[in-house]
């Protein structure tokens, strides 16, 4: 764990240059689902590339990742005049987010199978949830080496039973693999009402 924090410490003390990502595809992709108003997290945010576009959109937006150095250019770029995120140092598996607290979550390139719940309670009614992370059957190199921080086939899914299903996309290795979106899976979901 203490490695892990150490690791991306250090990764987001190296970069450099100050401008702000683009959301991951799963979010810009989907921006019109997002309601015109409500409050919106970015969970593991690093750059907060998909904070910025919540709150670019309107929402209240609050941007929390554990790495002193992620956040620290988070305020950065806010203060340079980037959308208003509030960003936090927290480490969100030993302080997952409150039940009923958000009407947006986006979660991108972060899995700890452990917290599924605890975001599925963490949605209001009709709220939801944006993720996309990385999958076991991939077709390059991208993404974490270790086979227990990707995710297996449709996995996801069994992850969140408790919201609707509204978009899904996972490839894997099916047809030709030079074409579409591949190593990642696209999963947009919704808390009932
Ligand atoms: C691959 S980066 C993804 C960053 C961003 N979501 C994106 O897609 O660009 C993973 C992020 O998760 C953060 N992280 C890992 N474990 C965490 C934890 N327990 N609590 C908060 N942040 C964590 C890391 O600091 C890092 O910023």
């Amino acid at each position: 764990m203490q490695d892990r924090h150490a690791h991306w410490e250090e990764r987001w003390r190296r970069v450099s240059g100050g401008a702000v990502p683009d959301p991951a595809r799963v979010l810009a992709e989907n921006l019109h689902l997002l309601p015109a108003r409500g409050r919106a997290l970015d969970l593991a945010c690093g750059l907060a590339g998909n904070a910025f576009a919540l709150a670019a959109h309107g929402l209240e937006t609050h941007a929390w990742d554990w790495s002193e150095a992620a956040i620290a250019r988070v305020r950065g770029a806010v203060q340079g005049g980037a959308p208003a995120v509030r960003a936090a140092v927290r480490d969100v598996v030993a302080q997952p987010p409150e039940p009923d607290a958000f009407d947006v979550i986006v979660v991108a390139h972060f899995l700890d199978r452990t917290l599924m719940p605890r975001l599925e309670a963490a949605l209001r009614p009709g709220g939801l949830l944006f993720y996309q992370t990385f999958v076991r059957e991939a077709v390059g190199e991208r993404g974490p080496s270790r086979p227990e921080y990707r995710l297996g086939p449709n996995e996801l899914l069994a992850l969140l039973p408790a919201l609707r299903l509204v978009v899904y996309r996972e490839e894997g290795r099916i047809g030709d693999l030079s074409r579409g979106f591949r190593d990642e899976v696209l999963y947009v979901g919704r808390r009932p009402d």
